[in-house]
């Protein structure tokens, strides 16, 4: 009988989630892709989270992936969703919400685990930096394996600011930057990375990754830069992931 746990993965625009076979790393069926409500209040979406977990039955616990530093199970800073979740402890309102064991992490965090355990960097020693580009840029850095969470290497300081508002996905689309100009701008972003990291391997998350080859011939780096494997639903199977262990 497979191991399967709920992953969901909440962000600023959609809410997505799916039942997880944790032993295989893959979703069962399609997954589900729900709008985010607006405002995104905890107890919003905590009546969406419901009626995910109605359609999908069958799983033991419970991984919530969302974009905030979370520790010990609340959410520290809010990034594209309600400034009210910060203090709320996300971990106890879904258990008593759902009835079942939780775990909460930060969105990168799934990315990366799902990447690094199922994905990408599948078998990756050394350092392995994992950055989903969005809205903004999450981070999940990686050493031999073991996950180093909550880091936000997107707030970087570049250019005057924070990094993501330079280099993220949503920063190409609304400037309307080619490829050669947005990856020169990555391309600065990751040397900082590189001169305090030194990574073996990036891995790149993000819907954009689905175009990674428009773009990796602008990417000038020391490490290699693998698109992600896993697609849209590695938060999701990463959050499940996290549930699991
Ligand atoms: C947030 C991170 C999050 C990333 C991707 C950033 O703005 O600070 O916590 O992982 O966006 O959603």
């Amino acid at each position: 009988m497979a191991d399967l746990h709920l992953g969901i993965d909440f962000g600023g625009s959609a809410i997505k989630a799916g039942l997880v076979d944790v032993s295989q790393g893959h979703v069962l069926g399609e997954g589900l892709s729900v709008p985010t409500p607006d405002p995104s209040t905890p107890a919003a979406v905590v009546e969406v989270v419901r009626g995910i977990d109605a359609r999908l039955h069958g799983a033991a616990r419970v991984g919530f992936a969302m974009p905030s530093v979370v520790k010990q199970g609340t959410a520290r800073t809010a990034a594209n969703i309600d400034p009210s979740w910060i203090g709320t402890n996300a971990t106890e309102l879904l258990a008593t919400a759902l009835g079942r064991p939780a775990v909460t992490l930060n969105d990168a965090d799934a990315a990366g685990l799902a990447e690094m355990r199922f994905g990408a960097a599948r078998g990756v020693a050394g350092t392995v930096v994992v950055l989903t580009f969005g809205t903004g840029i999450g981070s999940a850095p990686f050493i031999d394996g073991q996950l180093l969470p909550n880091t936000e290497f997107g707030h970087l300081e570049l250019r005057g600011g924070s990094a993501e508002l330079w280099a993220s996905a949503r920063v190409r689309s609304e400037l309307e930057l080619g490829w050669a100009e947005w990856g020169a701008r990555v391309t600065e972003y990751l040397a900082q990375l590189e001169k305090l990291f030194w990574p073996d391997l990036f891995v790149f998350c993000g819907g954009i990754s689905a175009q990674f080859d428009e773009f990796a011939g602008y990417l000038h780096t020391r490490a290699p830069v693998r698109p992600a494997a896993l697609g849209p639903m590695a938060g999701v199977i990463g959050a499940a992931l996290a549930a699991a262990a």
